[in-house]
Order: C-alpha cells, then structure tokens, then sequence
C-alpha cells in the first residue's frame, strides 16, 4: 500500500474562504489524502488567501517564504495558492514564489486534486479560469470544520461597485444556487446531525433563483425538519427588504442576529465609496427591521480614513455608532487595492489618523459591549454548545452571543439554558440550568 499522502489547509480571510477550505480539504480526504496536524508533516499545503486589505494579501507572501524552507529540507512537499490574491495576482505570484506547484482561481478549487495529483516536472499547474462553475463540487464532499454549525453557499460573487472593494474582482459577478440544491444540502447536513445552518454569499440577501427571492428562500431552508438554528451573512443594506424584516418577525428558528456593514456614517463619504444608500436609508432600514424584530442583534463593518475622510465626517460615523447601539463592530483602516475606482482618489489620511479613529470606533464599542452584556447578568440564554475544552464548554446565544460555562463534553451539538453569572466586553458567562435539545424536545432538568 502506498504511504498515506497528508495535507494543510491555511486559511485566511471570511467564511466564504473558510467554506471553500472545507470543500478543498473534503476533495482531497476523497481522493485518499488525510489532514496533518502541521505544515511540516504535510505532502501538500494549500495556502487560501484573501485580497481584501493589503496585509492580508501580504500574508501569503510570508507563508510562502516558510513554506520555500520547509520545501529546501523536503523536496517532494507540494505547495498549493487558491482564493482571491490567486485570483487577483494570477501568474505574476509565481515571479515572487517560483516554489508554487499549484495555483487556482477562486472558481477552480474542485480541480485542486487533479492539479495537485500530477506531476509538475517544475511547472507550476494553473487553472483561473472565471467561467468554471463552483456549485458542482457535491455537498458530500464538504469537510466541515466545526460538527455544529455548517456554512452554505447560496450565492458567490458580488455584483455592488464598493468603491474600495477588490471582491468583484476576485469573486466575479453574483451567481445564485439553485434553492433545490441549497434546501437539499440543508436536508442532508440536518440528518448528519448538525444543528445550525449559516447561508454564505459575499450579499447573500441578494439572492434571487427562478423567481424566489431571498426572503422566500429563507422559509424554505426554516422548513427543513429538524434544523435548530438558522442564520446567514452578509447582508447588503439595500436589499434589506419588508419580505426579510418579516422573515426575523415569522421563522421562529431564524435567529435574531443580523450582520450589516454600514462603513461610514457620513453621507459624502458613503457616496463616494458608491454604497447606494444614504444614512438616512440605512437608519430607516434598521428602523424596520427592529419594528418586526425588537431585540435584533445587528453588527456592521466600518472603515476609517477613506480618501478625504475629514474629522466631522468621521464623527458622523462615531455619531451613527452610538444611534444605532451594534452588537458587534468591525472596524478597519482604508487599504488601497488593485483595480478598485477608489484608487483616482487620493489615499490622504496618514495612517497614524486612519488608526487613531479605528481605536475611537472600537474603545467606545468596547465600553458599550460591556455595558450591554452586564446587563445580561442574571438572565437565561439558550445557547448552542459549540466548542469543549476539557470541562469548559463554549457556545452562542440566538443573538451570536459567545458564552462560557462548565458542562459535560457530550453537550457539544446541543441547546442548553445558561443562567448568566459575568458579562464581559466580549462574551458571557455563566452555569447551565437546564439542558434542553430541540432536535427531541427533551428536557433534562439538572439538579
Ligand atoms: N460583502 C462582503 C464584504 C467583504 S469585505 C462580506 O461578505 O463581508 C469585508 C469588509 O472589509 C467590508 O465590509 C469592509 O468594511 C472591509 N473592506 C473591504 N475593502 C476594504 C479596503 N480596501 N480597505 C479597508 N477595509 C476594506
Ligand atoms: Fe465588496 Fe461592496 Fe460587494 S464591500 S463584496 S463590493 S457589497
């Protein structure tokens, strides 16, 4: 029998990166490899990058230099780069890192296998091509990471012109699964036991398919039988539509958690990052939202520093901060990108005031989050167990809240009430009360 053949996947970048991982890495368990706990162990690493800010793209670079060493010592390691800096660099990678045997676009990884399997004789195999169609890897051959919640594709790509955003560059316009392929895949991860299903889409609530839409498509996954948890990110704040305000307001297992990048506060700003809403509207959209769903949690992502951001401007932003109350932020310094229209702007914020203002943003969303989660002393919250370290089990609240509490490792996978005891800037804590899974409806009254 031939030795077994081991791999390494690097992720880097947002779920949609972290789901294509697991498609990579189900491919390859199907064509006989096995993971390795390290790169050092491994036959093949596959680097999976991400293009959005430059010292993510950066990233790769320094893997890359590792990866030359570990290859000096062990000539026979093959070295993999998929995802959006494949995608965006193309073969200008290989002037940088001649080392990469394999190098594929961000809709070519189910050839990852093939290209991997054959000899390179010290050509590196490429595939980019754009027009390869992603949704035909099967849904068996996903190696999800967690055992808990799993991550679904519903749409990839992205057809907004974010001023700033390298992603339609790298991802390509929206394509739309099939809802019969999304319901299905659900179907079968629900039977193999996992309780919580996340929709991925770079603007997943854009989705639309032979007339449903997003909101529709949304009643058709809740309906599957046996699925705890929905939830789905990212969301746009113009297709925020009365159809998805209803839906927080009607499907009791979608939970109220919603992520909304808003990325200023200031209407100059958000039209020159060509957002295609206003302040006002996004206000409005939230309004709506909260009128059908009251305790909707809502986090955002925001950027500092945007090419003539001006500091009345950017109090504007810290203004809408505070008016909205997010549950979460995520603040990041402007980063110009290849390709991308903002660049006909002039990058005229230092770099020491883009970081001055992010740490504005999250001091003050630190102090809020604590406040908020002292609150949450002495309330129950159901919470999804989805990680055991020894006797210290972690999960998240319906409103993707993390909290932290002791309990048997066989909790993992199931719903318990925590009574909480500490509220942290970050997460929870607190003991559980009762253990209750809603796959069977049973209640385990602990003592
Ligand atoms: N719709 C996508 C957005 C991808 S980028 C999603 O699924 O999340 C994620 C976030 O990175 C954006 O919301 C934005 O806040 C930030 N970002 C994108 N391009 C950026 C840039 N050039 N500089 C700094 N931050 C950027
Ligand atoms: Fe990027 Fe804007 Fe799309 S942030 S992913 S172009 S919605």
């Amino acid at each position: 029998m031939p030795p077994t053949r081991r791999y390494f996947i690097e992720t880097f970048g947002c779920q949609m990166n972290v789901n294509d991982s697991e498609k990579v890495a189900g491919l390859l368990q199907a064509d006989g490899y096995e993971p390795a706990a390290a790169q050092e162990e491994a036959d093949f690493v596959f680097i999976n990058t991400c293009a959005v800010r430059e010292k993510a793209a950066e990233k790769l670079f320094s893997s890359l230099g590792r990866l030359k060493q570990l290859k000096a010592v062990k000539p026979e390691l093959k070295v993999g780069v998929g995802g959006c800096v494949a995608q965006l660099q193309g073969t200008s990678i290989l002037e940088r890192a001649p080392h990469v045997d394999v190098l594929v676009g961000t809709h070519n990884i189910a050839r990852v296998p093939d290209l991997a399997r054959e000899p390179t004789y010290g050509e590196t195999r490429v595939d980019l091509d754009r027009r390869a169609d992603t949704f035909t890897i099967p849904d068996e051959a996903v190696a999800h990471t967690s055992s808990v919640r799993a991550y679904v594709t519903a749409i990839e790509g992205c057809n907004h012109v974010c001023s700033f955003c390298v992603v339609p560059r790298t991802r390509g316009p929206e394509v739309c699964r099939a809802p019969e392929a999304i319901v299905a895949e659900v179907e079968s991860l629900v039977a193999r036991g996992f309780a919580e299903v996340m929709l991925l889409g770079q603007t997943v609530n854009a989705y639309q398919h032979s007339g449903l839409d997003f909101a529709a498509l949304l009643a058709r996954v809740h309906a599957v039988r046996g699925l705890e948890r929905l939830r789905f990110t990212t969301s746009h704040p113009s297709e925020v539509t009365p159809g998805m305000a209803a839906s927080f307001r009607d499907l009791d297992r979608l939970c109220p958690y919603l992520h909304l990048p808003v990325q200023s506060g200031s209407d100059r700003v958000l039209d020159a990052m060509r957002r295609g809403y206003t302040r006002g509207l996004y206000l409005e959209k939230i309004a709506m939202l909260r009128a059908a769903r009251p305790d909707l949690a809502i986090s955002s992502d925001i950027i500092t520093g945007y090419p003539g951001e001006t500091e009345a401007e950017f109090e504007e932003t810290v203004s809408l901060v505070d008016e909205v109350g997010f549950d979460g932020l995520f603040v990041f310094t402007y980063s110009p990108r290849p390709g991308t229209t903002a660049l006909r702007e002039r990058d005229d914020v230092p770099e020491a005031e883009k970081k001055r203002r992010l740490h504005v943003l999250n001091n003050r969303q630190q102090r809020a989050q604590r406040v908020r989660n002292e609150g949450l002393v002495g309330t129950t919250q159901r919470v999804l167990v989805d990680h055991v370290d020894g006797p210290r089990l972690s999960g998240r609240t319906p409103h993707f809240r993390i909290v932290h509490f002791d309990g048997p490792e066989d909790w993992k996978g199931r719903v318990v009430d925590v009574e909480i005891t500490h509220g942290g800037p970050n997460s929870l804590v607190g003991h559980a009360v009762q253990s209750v899974s809603e796959n069977d409806r049973v209640g385990i009254l602990l003592s």
